[in-house]
């Protein structure tokens, strides 16, 4: 086999990923809904929205959608919607993107961190108990990089405990776990519209719920404006006037995009589906690149390839130099920095939200087997969004290609001084190389 390209040999990936794996993010239709939308000047509010709304809901199977500017607003919406008050414990993730916590935070609620399967990346069902105490009033789970949580024991569990359950699906349009589409198995669930989701929409969100209660708490906190929509025996019409202290409106235009992509949602998550399993097995027979497991009943959109580096030591720097010799071959990826919140300055020092996070023991309680996986997980490739054999077929030969050679890899490793380079990419939530 080749000399290694990070040492000077010729790379192995010919083929650029953004020209023949990557669809444009804006449709044709998107285009000429957004310039229709502009010629009638439904430029803040527009019936569309609603339309929208629904038609999500209805996708997801539940009774109510509320469109938000973000996947953020629609987690804040989401934790006052269950009815976390000041105080109040929520148990989430630490492998998960700061917006799956920081909204708990802002609704003065304690984020309770928690321990992932290292298999799944998906919140361990096993650690949640442990956590639960008298003030513990949610679960929030987070369906990581398209692959859904095991929710029949997480809801087991809420239930004994009188918990709410929100389902963070910003990664997870369209997956499912035995046969229910995630985001309608929790109390509440959110999903992001962010532009690099898999439904993009520049910026957006939706709150989705078969709870009442839950949509018309969601709905006053942050669109005033549609509080006269309430049905007329609802509490919240007396906040009519004021809203309920946020803002989080959509913009129409987001709306239009989002709207045209989720026509085309399920064909382009089965293609990248299929993408992806034929990737996975290409390198299925490298011992120390790891997938994320599926679960039984579970169907995973693949939003996201994050596998794991096996290595014997468990040294950081052992994971980011497989990377940079996978990168030098011409292999899109990225380092990982999920798994590190409970140890975030913001949770640990209080930063702007006071320090009654940071005294609590429980914030900080260590978590071994989050840390181990974060050292660990890596972005393995780009999205294969189309049909595109021969780009999969060079990424499976340079990922044998460089663990053929690991032992020069980590040669590499001892002789040169990465940790600099580690460094710099190590604080970032997802840093590509
Ligand atoms: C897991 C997770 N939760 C929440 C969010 C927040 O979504 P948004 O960026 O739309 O606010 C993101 C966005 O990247 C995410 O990845």
């Amino acid at each position: 086999m080749s000399r290694l390209a990070l040492l000077g040999g010729q790379k192995t990936i010919s083929i650029d990923y953004l020209k023949a794996a990557t669809l444009p993010v804006v449709s044709e239709k998107g285009k000429r809904v957004v310039n229709e939308l502009m010629e009638k000047g439904e430029i803040s509010q527009s019936p569309i929205v609603a339309r929208f709304a629904r038609r999500f809901a209805d996708y997801v199977g539940t009774d109510y959608g509320l469109c938000t500017n973000n996947g953020t607003s629609a987690l804040e919406s989401a934790v006052f919607a269950v009815g976390v008050a000041p105080g109040d414990e929520v148990i989430v993730p630490s492998y998960t993107f700061w917006a799956s916590v920081t909204p708990i935070i802002a609704q003065h609620g304690v984020p309770v961190f928690c321990e992932v399967d290292p298999d799944t990346h998906c919140i361990d069902p096993m650690d949640i108990e442990r956590h639960v105490s008298a003030r513990t009033k949610a679960i929030m789970v987070v369906h990581v990089w398209g692959n859904p949580c095991d929710m029949d024991p997480i809801m087991e569990i809420a239930k004994r405990h009188g918990l709410a359950v929100i389902e963070d699906c910003s990664h997870a349009h369209g997956a499912s776990y035995k046969g229910r589409m995630v985001g309608s198995i929790g109390d509440v669930g959110c999903f992001s519209f962010q532009g690099s989701k898999t439904l993009p929409a520049g910026e957006g969100g939706i709150l989705v719920t078969n709870d009442r209660t839950c949509y018309e708490r969601a709905a006053a906190l942050g669109h005033y404006e549609l509080i006269p929509t309430l049905p007329t025996d609802s509490p919240y019409h007396r906040y009519m006037l004021t809203g309920m202290g946020q803002k989080f409106r959509i913009h129409p235009f987001a709306v239009a995009l989002a709207d045209a992509q989720l026509d085309e949602l399920d064909a382009r998550s089965e293609l990248r589906r299929r993408n992806a399993l034929s990737f996975e097995q290409g390198i299925a027979d490298i011992p120390f690149v790891r997938p994320q497991r599926e679960l039984d009943g579970a169907h995973r959109v693949f939003s996201y390839h994050y596998f794991r580096y096996m290595p014997s030591t468990g040294n950081p720097t052992e994971t980011y130099a497989f990377l940079k010799a996978l990168h030098a071959e011409g292999v899109a990826c990225g380092y990982c920095g999920y798994g590190r919140l409970h140890k975030a300055p913001l949770f640990l020092e209080g930063g702007p939200y006071g320090d009654c996070i940071a005294s609590d023991p429980k914030v900080v309680t260590p978590l071994p087997r989050t840390e181990m996986t974060a050292r660990t997980t890596f972005l393995a490739a780009p999205r294969f969004e189309t049909e595109c054999d021969e780009l999969i077929h060079q990424y499976i030969t340079a990922y044998h290609k460089v663990s053929e050679h690991i032992e020069e890899v980590l040669a590499y490793m001892r002789s040169n001084d990465l940790s600099k380079e580690l460094a710099r990419l190590s604080g970032r939530s997802i840093a590509m190389l």
